[in-house]
């Protein structure tokens, strides 16, 4: 079964620029990749521009005069203003590069948590959220002995709004801390209505937005929320880089993390004083061809458009959606297409997630099993792990038949 999707998406003209998709699995079945929730495929663009640096003017940025250090320097500069664009941020100050969305979060933690954040205080952030979201609170709050509130997920698998309500009424409340759109559940949460009452509350919202950037248009001002993390390999980028968006105020107010070169202005052995923003934030040699990588990975997603990457994602989400309840004994978790990202995780009756996703790699079906980082969530369901197919730009309606025919196999070897 196969449906016309109504957008005009070139599907194959995308694929095509993927070459990880022409190759053959287990060099039998062509590769079917769902798995791109943890990381995603990247085109001939940003592969070329990672080589492009390495084989003509690999050098260390804003350190060097000479003509490959400046055309370094240049390009990584170059990436930082792309992203300042392509998630409207005020100022390109404002755009710090870190490894990833696990190390922007840590970087809050550790400097605008470690100055602000004393017992009395409460922290906010939610039962659905991914460990790199949860555990950073953890750990500083131990040392601070602040509190942290976990907003209950409703049964169909949105957050309480009227809960973040209450615990903000009752005051002491410093930052709400959330994720755009969840990695298991695929909800996507209401992140500009939470800004607006964590400000009214005097408090501040850092959004974790590694499950968003890469599928729909983000506005870091309309959202107006103070500190937005991401990585750069779920958005075709590579891995091993990623954005801390921090407004600039807050930015400027926080004491520097990692000590090291190039955060510095002057160094005396009596005391040292920081470079400004936003360098103050990135000590030491940076991940130059990352981001070179995610600038072009930018360039790709912007020259499709995210307008129309949303709309082709969601309906391709319905799609799948709609098949998979087709299969008896499957239950998937989340909200319905209408409030989901491009994710379904899923039960099969009592088979285990890691058998359903080992028999359907031999199929050439990649999906992840386990718990995906979100152990709260999962105890949360009733189950310690669920297996998950999650799409993007490149998958098409004819790869969801073919996971629903093997889902099928898998059931029939598992009742033989
Ligand atoms: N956080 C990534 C995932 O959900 C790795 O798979």
């Amino acid at each position: 079964m196969s449906i016309n999707l109504s957008s005009p998406w070139d599907v194959n003209t995308i694929r095509a620029e993927f070459p990880i998709l022409h190759q053959m699995h287990h060099d039998q079945v062509p590769l079917i990749y769902l798995d791109n929730a943890a990381s995603s495929q990247k085109p001939r663009l940003v592969i070329d521009a990672l080589d492009d640096y390495y084989r003509r003017y690999n050098a260390n940025v804003h350190r060097g005069v000479h003509k490959l250090s400046e055309a370094a320097t240049e390009a990584y500069e170059g990436a930082r203003v792309k992203i300042k664009k392509f998630i409207n941020a005020g100022s390109k100050r404002e755009v710090i590069f870190t490894r990833g969305t696990t190390e922007s979060i840590n970087l809050v933690a550790q400097t605008w948590g470690r100055a602000n954040l004393k017992p009395g205080d409460v922290v906010i952030s939610s039962a659905m959220e991914h460990h790199s979201n949860i555990v950073p609170w953890q750990i500083l709050a131990q040392e601070k002995g602040f509190t942290i509130k976990y907003l209950p997920v409703t049964g169909a698998g949105v957050l309480d709004l009227d809960v973040l309500r209450g615990w903000l009424a009752e005051g002491n409340v410093r930052l709400v801390t959330v994720m755009h759109v969840s990695n298991v559940l695929g909800t996507v949460n209401p992140v500009a209505e939470m800004a607006k009452l964590a400000h009214e509350a005097g408090a501040l919202i850092l959004v974790d937005g590694a499950q968003s950037i890469p599928h729909m248009p983000i506005d870091v001002q309309s959202l107006d929320v103070d500190f937005f993390a991401f990585s750069g390999h779920k958005m075709v980028g590579p891995t091993g880089i990623g954005i801390l968006y921090g407004k600039r105020h807050l930015l400027e107010a926080m004491p520097p993390w990692m000590g090291g070169g190039d955060m510095i202005s002057r160094v005396r052995l009596d005391g040292s004083t920081w470079n400004d923003l936003p360098y103050k934030f990135e000590a030491g040699t940076p991940i130059i061809a990352g981001a070179i990588g995610l600038g072009f990975a930018v360039d790709y997603l912007s020259s499709l458009g995210m307008e129309a990457v949303h709309a082709y994602e969601q309906q391709l989400t319905a799609y799948a959606l709609d098949r998979l309840a087709e299969v008896p004994g499957l239950t998937v978790y989340g909200p319905d297409a209408s409030q989901k990202g491009a994710v379904a995780a899923f039960s099969y009756g009592t088979i285990h997630p890691h058998d359903i996703a080992q028999m359907l790699d031999a199929d050439g079906i990649a999906v992840r099993a386990g718990h995906h980082c979100a152990m709260p969530l999962h105890d949360q369901l009733g189950c310690g792990a669920t297996a998950r197919a999650s799409f993007y730009i490149y998958n098409t309606t004819a790869e969801i038949d073919a996971l629903i025919e093997a889902l099928y196999k898998v059931k029939q070897a598992f009742t033989a």
